[in-house]
């Protein structure tokens, strides 16, 4: 599929709940599609943020937007996947996975059942493992089939860096990877600030051991439980990443993300899928970067691997 530049651009986001809702927002603000429907079980809900969304528009950008059904998927460049149950207070992503592996596959067959021919991208968690059902149940080419893996902990990692050092957070070069959860990691050995590694930027030599850059990582990867704790979900900042991927699919701009995709053979792992940077553009995922990673780089990634594998062989859907 070859989206070209003249053509429509057609989003289709199943579930208009928070993160869907706020994705649309993002779309609407930043002016990335000509056509946005949303689908939701809830029909009414589904209408009522179309409306919302569309009294904006003379404030933002043209485009149409509407409430519909999985019909619309078939002639959709991208189909975004936000919906599925919530993680509660205390309840880990790993928790979810059997719940919203049954959701995701009727999902899937409904948006296949269409003739859909464009690209995935699968948002509800655990991204990892769902990302995985729906490739198996689409049938699609892996490329097509994306999770939005660790862009917001990549995200969340690059601002807290930029906070801590007072530097722009797009001039903060840095991934998170791995599962998107508990076993996720940071790639400290190539974090850079304006293209200084973090010994001559920061003077900090051994990051492993250094209190804040521990603290920063931690709060990276309990960033989801903190603001549940406090508001009971987030949303704004994933669908502002989930929104940077649409650009990236849609305007072919090779941009390199930490997607959730299929390995094979990269960093010695196979039939697993989790963020990890790739080269992503109207194709989907062209490529997985070859990172040189530190020695214990490499085994936590392969642990983060081992666990999303467990637990995909664990679920019945
Ligand atoms: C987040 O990391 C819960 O996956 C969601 O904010």
């Amino acid at each position: 599929m070859v989206v070209s530049s003249s053509k429509t651009r057609k989003v289709v986001i199943v579930g208009a709940g928070f993160v869907g809702s706020s994705y649309a927002y993002a779309l609407l603000n930043q002016g990335t599609v000509h056509q946005l429907v949303l689908v939701d079980l809830d029909k009414e809900r589904a209408e009522g943020e179309a409306r919302d969304l569309n009294h904006g528009m003379p404030f933002a950008s043209q485009m149409k937007i509407r409430a519909g059904d999985y019909n619309e998927c078939r002639n959709a460049d991208l189909v975004v996947i936000t919906a599925g149950a919530n993680q509660k207070p205390g309840e880990t992503r790993l928790d979810l996975a059997s719940k919203n592996a049954n959701i995701m596959k009727g999902i899937v067959e409904n948006i296949m059942e269409t003739g859909f021919d464009g690209i995935l991208l699968v948002a509800t968690n655990p991204v990892d493992v769902l990302t995985q059902v729906a490739y198996d149940v689409s049938g699609l080419p892996k490329e097509r089939v994306i999770g939005s893996g660790t862009i917001l902990d990549t995200a969340r990692f690059k601002y807290l860096l930029s906070d801590y050092f007072e530097v722009d957070s797009r001039n903060v070069h840095a991934y998170i990877v791995g599962e998107h959860g508990d076993t996720e990691l940071p790639i400290w050995s190539h974090v850079q600030i304006g293209g200084l590694p973090l010994n001559v930027y920061g003077q900090i030599e051994n990051y492993h051991e250094d209190l804040d850059m521990q603290n920063i990582f931690e709060n990276v990867r309990d960033a989801a439980y903190h603001i549940i704790e406090r508001k009971g979900a987030t949303y704004y900042g994933i669908g502002l990443g989930l929104a940077r991927l649409t650009k990236a699919i849609l305007y072919n701009e090779n941009s390199i993300l930490t997607v959730s995709t299929a390995f094979n053979g990269e960093y010695g792992l196979n039939d697993v899928f989790l963020g990890i940077p790739a080269v992503v553009n109207e194709q989907g995922v062209r490529e997985i970067l070859r990172l040189n990673l530190s020695e214990s780089e490499q085994e936590k990634l392969e642990h983060s691997a081992q666990v999303l594998k467990d637990m995909y062989a664990g679920i019945s859907y």
